[in-house]
């Protein structure tokens, strides 16, 4: 049977999540994992691009841990760094030669990295970046996107998914946060821009002249659709915060590693001030950095700017991060042509897919990552911009279908339509996956119709 009934294919997943109800606040971790449907899904094992749900069913995937998992599931030297560390102790809050070691992989991969600071998730690194910004320039506003996403602090949410009857004029975008419980004043210590717009910017930065720490953006907007800059655009950001004595801030935690091991600064050719590192530094295990000038630095140096945390590079982390930029720096200059291609032959199929089965689906976005964007009725086909481009353009709803015809076919993308490919991906995968894909789109085509 190509399409087993749901409930019974999901049974194990269904009743874990029935059972999360009891302990779990809503049944899940994060907000997001809500998502997936018909059920979150509960997994027991993965291996290489492969994941196993409790039921048995098992995957391609594509959603890749939200983007950490470069290295594929459960690669063996991996597993045998953390084994190897766990024997000799995970946690001390106090030094070890390996934190040196990560730290210096780093300068060497980053040019921008003169100094390291380590943390367990990102969201905490953009806390630090921010108030290090702040501190440094002695000014108050940080600049960000509308759509990029930094985080779930009150801070990092600024402005990312305004809905379009509050979102503002196109020259003065609202500073909205999705969560209740921000604190009010925060959200006055920011400015919102659209992406991809260069002359708004600039006339943005005119309209808060002298006031402004930082600017700091997801080079490769992952976060809302997958929206590379427009050409000059990073450069313009480099001018505009030069010009302003302000921080060039570039959020990597997607684009890191996965972009190559200079990550996207090195890829666009833009060199920033601090640069936030999460997802692939860890392969998966709660690990992140700040890095950046050491002159920028100083106030952290000096311990002016509180930088702290218990977990900070535990020795735990620090094997995993090991192994994973070593495993970066072995694939030397095949990194990232190698995952470009294959995720490039991934979009090419699903093109052809959609296609065939008049589906208007648009694969966008350089390969490594991408995203697949469902135009709505009487949308106009091609490159989405930006923010305010997406949310006109794209059927959430008409793709969440389409993402759970695949699911049921062993295909995995990530709930909002981002894709990833990594290290242990093959072409052969990339076959499979547009062959299981085949049935996901024809029944996708039949009931939507319907
Ligand atoms: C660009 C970007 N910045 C920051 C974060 C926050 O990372 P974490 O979930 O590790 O705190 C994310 C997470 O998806 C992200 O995509």
């Amino acid at each position: 049977m190509i399409y087993p009934d749901p409930s019974t294919r999901f049974a194990k997943s269904r009743a874990l999540f029935a059972r999360a109800q009891g302990s779990i606040a809503g049944g899940v971790n994060s907000g997001i994992r809500k998502m997936e449907l018909p059920v979150p899904l509960y997994f027991s094992h993965g291996q290489g691009a492969r994941l196993w749900d409790v039921d048995g069913n098992d995957y391609l995937d594509f959603q890749l841990g939200q983007g950490a998992l470069l290295y594929g599931h459960a690669p063996a030297g991996m597993a045998d760094a953390l084994a190897g560390q766990a024997r000799l102790g995970v946690h001390w809050a106090a030094q070890s030669e390996l934190e040196i070691e990560v730290a210096e992989r780093l300068q060497r991969m980053i040019p921008s990295a003169e100094r390291v600071r380590f943390n367990s998730s990102a969201t905490e690194v953009v806390i630090a970046a921010f108030r290090l910004a702040r501190a440094h320039t002695g000014k108050p506003l940080i600049l960000k996107f509308e759509g990029h996403y930094h985080g779930w602090g009150d801070e990092g949410l600024v402005g990312f998914a305004p809905p379009p009857d509050r979102w503002g004029d196109a020259e003065n975008p609202a500073r909205l946060h999705p969560s209740a419980g921000v604190i009010r004043e925060v959200l006055d210590q920011f400015v919102v821009a659209r992406w991809n717009d260069a002359d708004h910017l600039r006339r943005r930065v005119a309209q808060h002249r002298g006031r402004i720490a930082a600017i700091v953006c997801e080079p490769c907007l992952c976060n809302t659709g997958c929206i590379e800059p427009a050409p000059g655009l990073l450069a313009t950001i480099r001018e505009l915060c030069d010009a302003e004595n302000a921080l060039m801030i570039a959020d990597e935690t997607i684009t890191g590693f996965r972009f190559g091991a200079g990550g996207a600064q090195a890829h666009y050719g833009v060199t920033p001030d601090l640069t936030i590192l999460g997802k692939a530094i860890g392969g998966g295990v709660p690990f992140a950095a700040l890095v950046g000038r050491e002159a920028v630095f100083a106030k952290i140096i000096q311990g002016e700017v509180v930088h702290a945390g218990t977990l900070n590079a535990n020795p735990l982390c620090l094997a995993a991060s090991k192994w994973c930029l070593d495993t970066v720096l072995w694939h030397g200059p095949r990194h990232p042509e190698a995952i470009t291609d294959l995720g490039r032959s991934l979009m090419r199929g699903l093109s052809d897919l959609a296609a065939r089965y008049q589906v208007p689906l648009q694969p966008q976005g350089p390969g490594l990552v991408f995203h697949t964007t469902m135009l709505k009725p009487g949308a106009e086909p091609g490159a989405v911009f930006d923010y305010r481009d997406y949310v006109r353009r794209h059927h959430a709803p008409r793709w969440a279908h389409l993402r759970r015809c695949l699911l049921e076919c062993g295909v995995r993308a990530i709930e909002r339509g981002v894709w990833f490919v990594s290290f242990a991906h093959t072409a052969t995968d990339i076959e499979e996956a547009l062959r299981r894909a085949e049935p996901a789109f024809a029944r996708h085509a039949t009931e939507w119709k319907a």
